[in-house]
């Protein structure tokens, strides 16, 4: 499974780097709004730290508005896949995109009917909201099962980028249905490598370790 990071945090996306745990990086108006910068600025900074897909959404909600960023945004650099949100405009710019060769990322998926149709519209990447669903009582794995089951069932070549991921379980929960990607939080991939036992053990190595005569 490849690893994201769910950030538009440069400080963020250089320490995960540099762990070497990094496959590629996505971004939304939401995070991008967090940094106070430009939304150019820092994709172009992620750019030029991160050598895998980067993600950056349109800020347009009609069709000839979506597909005036996407050519703006598919200039900037090779790896920049272009987020489109699953309406039924952002469907048809995927399609326009993937006759042009343009990656796409199919954002703000809730149903696996939604993923169907991103799918047969050419999206590279479908991704859907888990941690949302999970907000309103639904179990978001299970959209990840079905997506994963249907995609296998016809071939589509869509990866499922588990989005909106909240914590370890939603990580550990996407690599057994064998998606393809997951965008993680910082704070979550922090988590991921923590466990008591291994603090309490490397504990007692180094209490052990100053008894070793040198
Ligand atoms: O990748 C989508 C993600 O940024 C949304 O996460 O926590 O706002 O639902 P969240």
């Amino acid at each position: 499974m490849k690893f994201f990071i769910d950030t538009a945090d440069l400080k963020e996306i250089r320490d995960a780097a540099a762990m070497g745990l990094i496959d590629g990086v996505t971004t939304n108006p939401s995070l991008v709004a967090k940094t106070g910068r430009k939304y150019l600025d820092v994709v172009r900074e992620i750019c030029e730290v991160v050598d895998g897909p980067i993600s950056a959404e349109v800020l347009a909600t009609d069709y000839d508005g979506m597909m005036a960023e996407a050519h703006d945004w598919a200039k900037v650099h090779r790896n920049v896949v272009v987020k489109l949100p699953l309406t039924l405009d952002g469907l048809r710019a995927t399609r326009t995109c993937s006759n042009e060769g343009i990656k796409t990322n199919v954002t703000l998926c809730f149903s696996a009917n939604q993923a169907l149709l991103a799918a047969k519209a050419g999206a590279t990447f479908i991704s859907p909201f888990v941690g949302r669903l999970d907000d309103i009582s639904e179990d978001g794995m299970n959209l990840i099962e079905d997506i994963c089951t249907i995609y296998q069932n016809y071939d589509f070549a869509t990866q499922v980028l588990v989005a909106s991921v909240r914590h370890p379980v939603h990580v550990h929960r996407s690599a057994l249905l064998g998606a393809d990607v997951c965008t993680i939080p910082f704070k979550v991939i922090e988590q991921l490598a923590k466990h008591p036992l291994t603090d309490a053990g490397l504990a007692k190595f180094v209490e052990d370790a100053r008894k070793i005569p040198r």
